[in-house]
């Protein structure tokens, strides 16, 4: 017993000091509440709406969302579903869209590249000819794709929100290397480029892309005051249809399946006491 006290002191003591000292460092995450979550949760299409002209006027100068086609964005629950027209290819709204794109094509007649007008078939064009063009405009740091992003990163849509609204000024005693950006929500460890007491590192790490979202950087259609935090939520909430278009009919049939086995339950209760009522147990 004398033995074990101090070892289980020292142990204590270990955890919490570890523990504290994590927690220094830990990004900041945000949690709000997302009309997506949980399992009867759905997409607000106004703010599918609000999402994507922010990613389309601010984060497409920089980054892909190279699996989604203009067409997508007119299928059942996305941004820009119509019931008038369930195939979206024949949405008006998605064709004036993607006619507004250049894409780069083939010439069958001559074999030449050309330009010609995007339709619903095809996929958002990249702003970057190819990925070192993609590197130079950026100090040498690639804007990751954002398809799959909110399912790619740990929090999800959390993260990215938290990301978006996590740019502040480097503390004083931060010491920054070019081209970085101080992010409250990025992973990282500053101990090394921190000048001030150890014990009150700055939470976050450095990030190349610049704070991308400003005070009303876009006007939304339908009069949403546009701050930081709302272009962020939209833009966000966008992110995460994309990385699961079929999010809402999952859940759908989910609840559905639901139904069905409570009533299938109670059908097999009701039998088993019909067939069993003349019987003492
Ligand atoms: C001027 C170019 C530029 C714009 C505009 C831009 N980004 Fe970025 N973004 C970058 C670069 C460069 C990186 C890679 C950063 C790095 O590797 O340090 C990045 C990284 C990211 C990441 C990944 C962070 C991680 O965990 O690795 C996310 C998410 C992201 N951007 C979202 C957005 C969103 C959403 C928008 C629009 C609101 C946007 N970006 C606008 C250049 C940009």
């Amino acid at each position: 017993m004398r033995r074990t006290l101090p070892v289980i002191a020292t142990l204590l003591a270990l955890g919490f000091g570890g523990s504290a000292l994590a927690e220094g460092h830990e990004a900041r995450m945000v949690h709000p509440d997302w009309s997506f979550a949980g399992p009867f949760g759905t997409f607000d299409q106004g703010q599918l709406q609000r999402g994507f002209k922010v990613y389309r006027e601010v984060c497409s100068t920089c980054h892909t969302m190279n699996l989604v086609s203009f067409r997508n964005l007119g299928e059942k629950y996305g941004p820009f579903w119509d019931e008038k027209h369930p195939n979206p290819n024949d949405n008006p709204y998605v064709k004036s869209i993607a006619a507004e794109y250049d894409i780069n094509d083939i010439d069958t007649d001559t074999g030449d590249a050309m330009k010609r007008k995007g339709t619903p078939a095809d996929r958002i064009p990249s702003p970057f000819p190819n990925e070192f063009a993609a590197r130079a405009s950026n100090g040498g740091a690639l804007p990751p794709d954002l398809s799959v992003m909110a399912k790619a990163r740990h929090g999800g849509a959390d993260y990215i929100y938290s990301l978006l609204t996590g740019f502040r000024e480097p503390p004083a005693g931060l010491t920054m290397p070019t081209g970085m950006n101080y992010n409250m929500s990025m992973a990282g460890d500053l101990t090394t480029q921190w000048a001030g007491d150890k014990h009150h590192v700055p939470q976050g790490g450095f990030i190349a892309m610049k704070q991308p979202l400003t005070k009303d950087k876009v006007s939304f259609d339908d009069g949403t005051p546009s701050s930081i935090e709302q272009e962020a939520r939209d833009v966000t909430a966008f992110l995460v249809w994309a990385s699961e278009p079929k999010q809402t009919e999952r859940k759908r049939l989910g609840m559905w399946v639901m139904i069905y086995l409570v009533i299938l339950a109670g059908l097999a209760y009701g039998s088993y006491r019909t067939v069993w009522k003349n019987e003492s147990h």
